[in-house]
């Protein structure tokens, strides 16, 4: 039997516009996330409405990998810019994902307050075998895209018309970050082009299970360089990741 391609997207405006493309649908709930079950050019592809945040789309990625077996995950949905030079519209494929929640503070004492800029990654991943002291505990922890994901995300990057298709790095946790300087600061000591609340949470559960994983995230604002929330963009995405997914049934 063929394994479904499972499309994730955390808001109602994320993931039913894909989901209203698929034929055959059924729908499933487990919890509250939400399963649409069906299929594109007669190749199973289930949509899943995670809802927000990095709890609600681990646990929706075990839970869609132990009941649908999916042969890969997509995780896409709308994004605040890091990089300058990346506008409202575009679209950043992940050929990287991190936690940007994930940090250790400094020590200061009683009275010393508190400086955000001296604190350092913390990796979840280090430290499986025992509680001591990891070196690798410090390093940023980046989730890699997969090849063939990605492969065919480029291979229908010129089919979108609404702004640019680029390669980059996703910073997820559940924070809205608004300071500009907190924004570069992240932009610059782990390479972020967007941020947003899920990516990192997907692409961890799928490397537990060894599915093949990529984040795919459309502006919809970009604090650097003035570009204003524009809730449309989260259609455009299905639009674009509707035409990957149908790329990438192809090769498969
Ligand atoms: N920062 C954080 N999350 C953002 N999202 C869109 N823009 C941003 C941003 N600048 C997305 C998150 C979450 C919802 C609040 O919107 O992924 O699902």
């Amino acid at each position: 039997e063929q394994q479904p391609i499972l499309i994730q997207g955390p808001m109602p405006i994320e993931a039913e516009k894909f989901a209203d493309r698929l034929e055959n649908v059924k729908e499933e709930k487990s919890g509250t996330f939400e399963f649409y079950i069906g299929t594109v050019d007669d190749y199973p592809v289930i949509v899943a409405k995670t809802g927000k945040g990095m709890e609600n789309t681990a646990a929706a990625t075990a839970v869609a990998i132990e009941k649908y077996d999916p042969a890969a995950i997509i995780n896409q949905g709308t994004s605040g810019g890091h990089d300058p030079d990346l506008h409202v519209f575009d679209i950043v494929l992940g050929k990287r994902v991190t936690n940007i929640g994930s940090l250790k503070t400094s020590h200061k004492e009683d009275g010393e307050g508190m400086d955000p800029t001296t604190w350092i990654p913390m990796d979840l991943m280090a430290n499986e075998g025992s509680a001591g002291e990891d070196p690798d505990a410090e390093n940023i922890r980046y989730f890699k895209g997969n090849e063939d994901l990605l492969a065919a995300a480029n291979a229908v990057k010129d089919e979108y018309t609404k702004g640019e298709v680029v390669k980059g790095t996703i910073g997820s946790a559940d924070v809205w970050n608004n300071e500009v300087d907190r924004i570069q600061w992240f932009h610059e000591k782990y390479g972020t082009s967007v941020e947003e609340m899920e990516g990192a949470a997907g692409a961890q559960i799928a490397k537990a299970y060894d599915v093949p994983f990529l984040g795919i995230r459309i502006l919809s604002n970009n604090k650097v360089n003035g570009g204003e929330y524009n809730p449309n963009t989260a259609e455009a995405n299905q639009e674009y990741v509707y035409k990957v997914v149908k790329e990438y049934i192809s090769t498969i």
